[in-house]
C-alpha cells in the first residue's frame, strides 16, 4: 500500500490553452469585447497589464492578438481531434464571458456562445477527453471594467454569479473539473490583466488591488458553492502561479524574505483552501490601514465554500534577495521578479526565463504539506523559436524541458507521496504569449502557421515532440 512505483492509472495527461489567446472570432456569434482585446501587441503591453491604460478606444496602427488569437473558434474540431491523436485525457480550456454575456450585465446569455462551448466539450468527449475548464482566464467583459472599473467593483461579483451560475447549470454532466480564477495571484503584479483594474493615481494602489482581491475571493467561493450544489461529482480548483522562492544568501533575512514572498502566494490559496483569511495577511493590513470591505455573507460563503484540489503553473523558481545594494544579475521570469540562479545547470530559455526542473518537486511538496489536497500542475512548459521546415519541426528543447519536470513530477508522486491528479503544459498547440503578445513564443506539440502580425494560413502541424508525448501519455509517463 505504501509503495509506488510510477504515476497513477487515473493520472489526468493532457495539455493547457485559455480563450483569449487561443479562441479568435472576437466579434462573431454574439461576442463581446473583452478587456483583454485591449492589450495590444508591442511596447505599451506590459504597462497596460500592470493597470496603466490611457484608453477604452483601440488604436489605428496597434495589432491585438486576442482578436485572431489562433482560431480555436473555427478550428476546434481538427484540435481536439489532434489533442485526441496524442491521447489526451483532459484538455484545459477557458469560456469567454463576454461569449456569453457580451457586457455581463445582460438578463439573458448569448445562446450562441452557450451553444460553441457545449458543442466543443461534446467533442471533446466524442473523443474521450475530459475538460478541465477555467471560468476567467484573463477575460472579462470590456463594460465592466469601464463601469466598475473590474474587479475593484462590487458589482463585477454580482454579475460573475450570474454569469457562472449559468455556465454551470448548463454544463451539468459535460464540465467534471472547474477552475475558477486563472494565477489569481497575478493581480498584485499584473492588476489589469488578471483583474481588469486601471490603477487610478489619485487612489491608494494597495487599497484598489485589495478589494478586487477580495471579489474575487469570494467569487471564487460562490462558483465553488454552485459547482457543489448543482454537482456533487464535479470538482473545482483554485490556480496560482507557482514556483519555489529561494534565498539568494543563507542571511536570515533573505530567509525571511523567501519565506514570505511565498506566502504572500500562499495568501490566495490559504484564503481558498482555509475558508478564512490568514492572521499574517489581516496584520499585513492593519499596518496599511487596509480595510476588507466584507459584505452581506461573504465571510461564511468563504468559509463554507472551499476548493476540492490546487491547481497551479510553474515555469521555474525564483530568487530573492533582502539586501538591495548586492550586485546580483536580474533574470526574467513569469511575472515575478527573480535573480539569477548561478546553481542551475540549464541553459536559460530563448525568452531568458530560467529552467529548474527539482524546483518543480519542491513546489508540489510545500503545496502538499501545506493543503493536503489533491495538486493539480495545470501549466508548464518553455516557449521557444521553431521553424517550419517542410511540414516539420524539430523541436527537442520542448521535449528536454518537459522530460526533466515530469521526472520531477514523478519523484514528488513515487518517492515524496505527493497526490497529483494531473498534468496539463501550457499551450499545447501553439497560442498567442500572454506577456508578449507575440505568436513565435511557441509553446506547443502542435505548430499553427500565424506570424506576429496574425498573418498566416493557420494550418496545423503536428512537430517532433507530438509523437513523443504520445509516448510518454501511451506509456503513462514511463517513456521518456
Ligand atoms: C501564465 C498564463 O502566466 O503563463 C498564461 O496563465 C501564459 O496565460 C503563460 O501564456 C506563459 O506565459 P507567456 O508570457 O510566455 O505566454
Amino acid at each position: 500500500k505504501n509503495i509506488r512505483i510510477g504515476f497513477p492509472s487515473e493520472f489526468l495527461w493532457g495539455g493547457a490553452t485559455s480563450a483569449n489567446q487561443c479562441e479568435g472570432s472576437y466579434n462573431v456569434g454574439g461576442r463581446g469585447i473583452g478587456h483583454i482585446d485591449l492589450l495590444p501587441q508591442g511596447e505599451t503591453r506590459w504597462s497596460i497589464m500592470q493597470g496603466y491604460l490611457d484608453s477604452f478606444e483601440p488604436k489605428e496602427n496597434l495589432h491585438y492578438p486576442s482578436r485572431h488569437g489562433i482560431e480555436f473558434y473555427k478550428h476546434y474540431k481538427e484540435d481536439i481531434s489532434l489533442l485526441s491523436e496524442m491521447g489526451f485525457k483532459v484538455f484545459r480550456m477557458s469560456i469567454s464571458w463576454s461569449r456569453i454575456y457580451p457586457t455581463g450585465e445582460e438578463d439573458t446569455p448569448n445562446e450562441e456562445g452557450l451553444q460553441f462551448y457545449e458543442n466543443v466539450f461534446k467533442e471533446c468527449h466524442k473523443h474521450g477527453i475530459e475538460p478541465l475548464v477555467t471560468m476567467t482566464h484573463y477575460d472579462i467583459p470590456l463594460e465592466l471594467v469601464k463601469k466598475y472599473n473590474g474587479w475593484e467593483g462590487r458589482k463585477t461579483l454580482h454579475c460573475f454569479k450570474k454569469y457562472v451560475s449559468t455556465i454551470v447549470k448548463r454544463y451539468k454532466g459535460l464540465v467534471k473539473y472547474w477552475l475558477t480564477f486563472n494565477e489569481i495571484n497575478c493581480v498584485t503584479a499584473l492588476p489589469y490583466t488578471a483583474a481588469g483594474v486601471v490603477l487610478d493615481k489619485s487612489k491608494n494602489r494597495d487599497t484598489q488591488i485589495y478589494t478586487a482581491v477580495h471579489h474575487e475571493l469570494v467569487a471564487s467561493a460562490w462558483a465553488v458553492k454552485y459547482v457543489h450544489e448543482s454537482d456533487f461529482e464535479s470538482k473545482v480548483g483554485c490556480m496560482l502561479a507557482a514556483g519555489v522562492s529561494y534565498p539568494y544568501r543563507c542571511a536570515p533575512e533573505d530567509i525571511w524574505l523567501a519565506y514570505t514572498t511565498d506566502r504572500n502566494k500562499y495568501f490566495f490559496s490559504d484564503v481558498m483552501s482555509y475558508g478564512k483569511y490568514p492572521n499574517y495577511k489581516l496584520r499585513e493590513f492593519g499596518q496599511m490601514g487596509f480595510e476588507i470591505p466584507f459584505l452581506e455573507n461573504d465571510e461564511e460563503v468563504l468559509k463554507d465554500n472551499t476548493v476540492d484540489f490546487i491547481s497551479f503553473s510553474y515555469y521555474s523558481s525564483h530568487i530573492v534577495c533582502a539586501d538591495t545594494d548586492i550586485i546580483a544579475e536580474k533574470a526574467e521570469g513569469n511575472v515575478f521578479p527573480t535573480l539569477r540562479n548561478p546553481y542551475l545547470k540549464e541553459k536559460e530559455t530563448a525568452w531568458k526565463w530560467q529552467i529548474d526542473a527539482q524546483g518543480l518537486r519542491t513546489t508540489l511538496n510545500m503545496f502538499y504539506d501545506r493543503y493536503h489536497k489533491p495538486l493539480f500542475i495545470v501549466e508548464n512548459g518553455v516557449g521557444g523559436i521553431d521553424n517550419l521546415d517542410n511540414g516539420k519541426v524539430h523541436d527537442e528543447y520542448h521535449e528536454h524541458y518537459l522530460r526533466e519536470h515530469i521526472k520531477a513530477m514523478k519523484e514528488a508522486i513515487v518517492l515524496d507521496g505527493v497526490d497529483l491528479m494531473g498534468y496539463t503544459p501550457w499551450g499545447c498547440i501553439d497560442l498567442v504569449s500572454a506577456s508578449t503578445g507575440q505568436m513565435k513564443k511557441r509553446y506547443g506539440f502542435i505548430y499553427v502557421d500565424v506570424d506576429d502580425n496574425g498573418n498566416g494560413t493557420y494550418k496545423r502541424y503536428k512537430k517532433d515532440s507530438f509523437y513523443w508525448y504520445k509516448k510518454v501519455i501511451e506509456s503513462n509517463g514511463e517513456v521518456l
